[in-house]
């Protein structure tokens, strides 16, 4: 498995790839991997000849009170993991090799980024459609590897690779969680032992709030109230947001009956954490 942090040597490599008919997988990260990023090589290796892994911690979708200081950084420990699963290629920029001297183009998807996270985190999905836009020129994948559990990310990506022609497939993959339920995520390990333990509230409430949509139950509104009230006596955590939405568009729904996400974003203490949890209409 080849490490660089070379522009140049990555798309080298990987032009040479396509010249010899195989095709190419991208799971792009920002690192601190885990069960959840693993998932995503394994279905990335299944679907093609040459898996690639970005490693970067985007300075452009990072908020000026965020985490970007503190994002865990264990690129070590994540090439010996994506190895083990037969990642070929690992792609690790440095901030001035993606925003070299001059860069002036920004990608912004409208619409799907305007509600949920989008919301909260100004101008957190244009530096992630930018720099997807850039590790996708550089790399030229056949399709990228996303995780469901940004399931807006993954929409936006989605609208973007459409609107201007990547001819990318996108694949989704399925949200890994702890025995408990938690949702993997790398800011996991930001929580104290009793954030952690009040954590796992946040799926269990999702699983009330679908199973209510199961039994019957067609307003979002009473399906997002009881997501809200599972969570009530968790004093550490606070609801930031709690969303009923079309997947796609991300465009609020008010009763189930087509595809519906419930989406929401929960502080665990000063730890955001995100989850959802699609609602299929009954056949
Ligand atoms: P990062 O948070 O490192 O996540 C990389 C990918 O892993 C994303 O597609 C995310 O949805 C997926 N992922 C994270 N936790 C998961 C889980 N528990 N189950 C399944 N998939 C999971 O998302 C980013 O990085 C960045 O925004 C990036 C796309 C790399 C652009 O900088």
């Amino acid at each position: 498995m080849i490490v660089t942090d070379s522009e140049q040597r990555t798309a080298e490599i990987c032009a040479d790839w396509r010249a010899g008919g195989l095709s190419i997988a991208f799971v792009p990260t920002m690192g601190a991997l885990h069960r959840g990023h693993e998932s995503l090589v394994e279905l990335a290796a299944a679907s093609s000849d040459r898996v690639v892994v970005s490693i970067f911690v985007n300075p452009a979708q990072f908020g000026p009170n965020e985490d970007l200081e503190n994002y865990p950084r264990t690129l070590e420990q994540d090439c010996n993991k994506v190895k083990e699963l037969g990642a070929s290629l690992v792609f690790t920029p440095k901030a001035d090799t993606i925003y070299h001297s001059g860069f002036s183009t920004l990608v912004a998807v409208s619409h799907v980024t305007e509600g949920l996270c989008g919301a909260f985190r100004r101008d957190h999905f244009d530096g992630v459609t930018t720099v997807c836009a850039v590790l996708f020129g550089i790399v030229k994948p056949d399709r990228a590897v996303f995780g469901m559990k940004d399931a807006q990310q993954l929409a936006v990506i989605r609208r973007m690779v459409s609107d201007l022609r990547l001819g990318i497939e996108i694949i989704a993959a399925p949200i890994v969680r702890e025995s408990d339920g938690l949702a993997l995520s790398s800011r996991n390990q930001y929580l104290s032992s009793e954030e952690r333990q009040q954590a796992s509230m946040i799926s269990t409430a999702l699983g009330n709030a679908s199973d209510l949509a199961r039994a019957g139950e067609k307003s979002c509104e009473l399906i997002k109230n009881a997501f809200l009230v599972t969570l009530e006596h968790s004093h550490l955590l606070r609801v930031q947001y709690v969303e009923t939405v079309d997947p796609e568009t991300m465009i609020g729904v008010e009763t189930t009956g087509k595809r519906v996400l419930l989406a929401v974003a929960v502080f665990a203490g000063k730890t955001r954490l995100i989850d959802n949890i699609l609602i299929e209409p009954e056949v």
